[in-house]
């Protein structure tokens, strides 16, 4: 597809995830795709000169869709890893991340990482946050693997599962909002990790996506949006 009166400009494939509050989450009004990531990827297409066309599809898809380049770029607070970076190619960082454990409020059991053994856990299918837990608790038989954030806040809030761990702005987000009064972050942040913009190995807009983003980060709109969603 060519947009209108720019015959140059491309039609990229962009994807997200449906739900990772408040990086790409849907407004139930509008039914369009909101939050932090969907301004930053706004902001990036206009500054590198490609139109988008944004699909949703499952966080544990998102990599295995760049590969057979079904889709030219995937924002969705996606961690820059070792092993993704053999698959995709990433931006440079534009969010500083972590870990964090999210429990019931009132609960004083569970405090750090060692309080896990052989509790249920709630963590996300296919993201860093499972991988973690995988290699650092003895007994992760309690581990159970959520196709979506929305059931394992569920599960948490239902006592299914004792505690979460996920993204710290994630379930810090949940916690002030939804979760409010229900549950509450606990201990330290595990992890620092970045994310990135992951586009399809070799793509040629590699280095306008990093450019954009310097640009962004330069004149105060990175910031604008930052403050938006995370305040100041
Ligand atoms: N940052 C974590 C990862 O890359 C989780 C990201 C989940 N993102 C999402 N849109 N559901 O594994």
């Amino acid at each position: 597809t060519l947009a209108a009166g720019t015959a140059s400009a491309e039609t990229l494939r962009v994807v997200t995830d449906p739900s990772f509050v408040p990086f790409e989450m849907m407004d139930q009004e509008t039914g369009e795709m909101i939050g932090f990531d969907m301004e930053i990827i706004a902001e990036v297409a206009k500054r590198a000169g490609f139109e988008y066309d944004l699909n949703t599809m499952d966080f544990n898809g998102i990599i295995p869709a760049l590969q057979t380049g079904n889709v030219d770029i995937a924002i969705a607070g996606m961690t820059i890893t070792e092993a993704r970076e053999e698959i995709v190619d990433f931006s440079n960082p534009y969010y500083d991340s972590g870990l964090r454990l999210l429990v019931p409020k009132g609960n004083d059991d569970i405090k750090v990482l060692a309080d896990l053994e052989g509790k249920k856990i709630g963590s996300k299918i296919g993201s860093t946050s499972y991988d973690f837990l995988m290699k650092n608790l003895d007994d992760n038989s309690g581990v159970t693997p959520y196709p979506g954030s929305a059931d394992m806040y569920l599960a948490l809030m239902s006592g299914a599962v004792d505690a979460v761990f996920y993204d710290a702005p994630n379930v810090g987000y949940f916690a002030r909002t939804k979760g409010s009064g229900k549950v509450q972050t606990v201990g330290p942040m595990y992890e620092g990790q970045q994310y990135g913009i992951a586009l399809k190995a070799g793509s040629e807009w590699l280095d306008e996506v990093n450019a954009a983003l310097a640009s962004m980060m330069e004149d105060g709109t990175y910031k604008t949006i930052y403050e938006k969603w995370f305040g100041p």
